[in-house]
């Protein structure tokens, strides 16, 4: 599908993907079913992004708290993430997409956190749309990970230029636009410093449902917004 040629777009993209679980359900499916349409969903909305131009695009795909769902949820998820972003960085590479991940990989189990950080470096000097992944991020965890960091090098006092030179988006512009999807009206501890001053686009449809024609609504809406930054 052709896009319908954007004036304004935004430099830096957010998502927040989530309704997998619902999806499934209404279609009396494993919740784990949602999350499989879910990674189609990703890969078709990085190429949108890639293609349009866009430089920066963000996504949440599983937060501090997603660690207390059901074992049985979190280990399906840990090899779906990482199975998919493995068979995608192939393709990400030909389309020259810088990958960076955020948030804390440590909890990660030993064999993804090794093979996501492969395909991290793999695909780390590239000039394209840088992607970030946000996995076993939240935003209050981050920002208290930053501050650790400046006590730990003897900081007693911190602008804001310092701190966010340790945040997980060091180097990133802030989201302009943030779309969240499934009807959910909230942020969920996503991008909590750098989302001072994002647009916002909610929209009901759940995440595998979420094609290129919702993320253009998403992008038209964008292109109304009158951003005024507190002047
Ligand atoms: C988003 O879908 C994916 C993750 C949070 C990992 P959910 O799994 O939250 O799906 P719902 O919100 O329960 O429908
Ligand atoms: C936010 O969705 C996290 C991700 C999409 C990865 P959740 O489904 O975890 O958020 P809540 O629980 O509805 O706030
Ligand atoms: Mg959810």
């Amino acid at each position: 599908m052709e896009h319908p040629g954007f004036k304004t777009l935004p430099t830096h993209i957010a998502m927040i993907m989530d309704g997998n679980g619902r999806w499934a359900k209404k279609r009396l499916l494993p919740r784990t079913a949602g999350h499989k349409v879910g990674l189609d969903t990703f890969v078709e909305m990085v190429d949108a992004c890639s293609d349009l131009g866009i430089p920066y695009m963000t996504v949440y795909a599983f937060s501090s708290e997603n660690w207390n769902r059901e074992k049985t949820e979190v280990d399906a998820l840990m090899s779906l993430m990482e199975s998919g972003i493995r068979r995608y960085t192939p393709e990400m590479h030909r389309k020259n997409i810088r990958l960076h991940l955020m948030g804390d990989l440590s909890r990660f189990p030993e064999k993804e956190r090794t093979s996501l950080l492969a395909c991290e470096e793999e695909l780390s000097q590239h000039t394209g749309m840088t992607l970030s992944i946000c996995l076993s991020y939240g935003g209050r965890q981050e920002i208290l990970h930053a501050v650790n960091e400046l006590l730990a090098e003897g900081k007693k006092e911190v602008t804001a230029e310092e701190l966010e030179q340790h945040l997980y988006s060091a180097g990133l512009p802030d989201p302009d636009l943030i779309i969240r999807t499934s009807g959910e009206y909230r942020i969920s501890n996503f991008l909590l410093w750098q989302s001072a001053y994002a647009e916002y686009y909610f929209t009901d449809v759940y995440w595998p449902d979420f094609k290129k024609e919702e993320l253009y609504k998403a992008l038209s809406s964008f292109e109304t917004r009158k951003r005024r930054f507190g002047k």
